[in-house]
């Protein structure tokens, strides 16, 4: 039924398509009346991206909660049907003088439809990029590694239990190896694909009239002074960085010796309750000492109220 409906509105934007390029051959037509009829344009246009979005979205979901060949093939589908329709879009809207109009909110609207990003690939190289990107989820998704302590259990995954050993272990060995472990299953085995969207990625944005990747990624923050604003913030936040990192990189080295932590060198990231350091809220227990604050713990509570889906590690 789906299928169906998409394939209904696919033929009425082909068609609707083809009478705008008609209309806009029609000549004796002011600005303001090409404007008016983009208005209208739009208004049409947003209404079936409302549903394309919709019905991209819900194949996503089926894949991303349920990993198989079937959905994967699907999402793949819908995608390159989805990006065909964005480049008959963005070669209509080439059809309207936009820099003319009055509308600031028009303009916008047409210099968004009318950057491609991906797909301004052709289908070819789009389905590449889109088994790139999908091989590197997947496989992200499906990692397993053994445990430290019982090499022959091998079904430890990323969620719930290696997330959870780096939250509770204080061994610094056993970190280091779930650490190790899981980059390596995580990161070297994807390395030709990540290579490819890198240049795939570049080979869009080229199409589009960017110089590079990172230009088209950065034009979607819509203002010229964008890296010199988070240059600024982060050369204003530094200092307390700084103070921080030193102070945690102190508690930590207390706790696991000169051996593990250097006394000026960086952190190792393992031991820091994340995989990705990026919070560090995980080791508050050994860097915040219990004199100075004590932490809100709201597992008894919790216990207390009924919920059980405590994890077991
Ligand atoms: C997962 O997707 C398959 C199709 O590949 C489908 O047959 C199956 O019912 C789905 N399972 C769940 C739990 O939705």
């Amino acid at each position: 039924m789906c299928i169906m409906r998409f394939s209904v509105l696919f033929i009425t934007a082909l068609t609707v398509t083809v009478v705008s390029c008609a209309v806009l051959k029609k000549s004796g037509e002011t600005p303001e009346e090409e404007e008016s009829r983009a208005v209208l344009r739009l208004k049409e246009i947003n209404e079936e991206l409302d549903s394309k979005k919709n019905y991209n979205t819900v194949a996503s979901w089926a894949y991303a909660s349920n990993i198989t060949e079937d959905n994967l093939k699907r999402m793949n589908d819908v995608s390159v049907e989805t990006a065909k329709y964005y480049k008959e879009l963005a070669s209509e809207l080439k059809g309207f003088n936009a820099k003319e109009y009055k509308s600031e909110d028009l303009k916008r609207q047409i210099k968004k439809l009318s950057k491609l990003g991906y797909s301004a690939l052709s289908s070819e190289k789009y389905k590449e990029l889109l088994e790139a990107i999908t091989w590197m989820e997947s496989n992200y998704a499906k990692v397993k590694v053994c445990s430290y302590k019982d090499p022959k259990k091998c079904d430890l995954a990323l969620e719930p239990e290696i997330t959870e050993i780096l939250i509770k272990s204080r061994d610094p060995e056993e970190l280091k190896y779930y650490w190790k472990q899981w980059y390596d299953k995580a990161g070297t085995p994807t390395r030709e694909s990540f290579n490819k969207y890198v240049e795939l990625n570049r080979e869009a944005a080229v199409l589009d009239g960017f110089k590079s990747g990172a230009e088209s990624w950065l034009d979607e923050y819509e203002d010229e002074t964008f890296e010199k604003q988070l240059e600024d913030i982060f050369a204003q936040i530094r200092p307390l960085y700084e103070q921080l990192h030193a102070y945690v990189r102190f508690r930590l080295r207390e706790k696991y010796g000169d051996g593990v932590v250097s006394e000026r060198g960086p952190i190792p990231m393992h031991l820091l309750g994340n995989m990705w350091g990026q919070t560090w809220s995980e080791v508050a227990p050994i860097s915040v000492s219990i004199s100075e604050q004590k932490l809100l713990d709201v597992t008894d509570e919790m216990v207390k109220q009924g919920y059980t889906a405590a994890l077991d590690v």
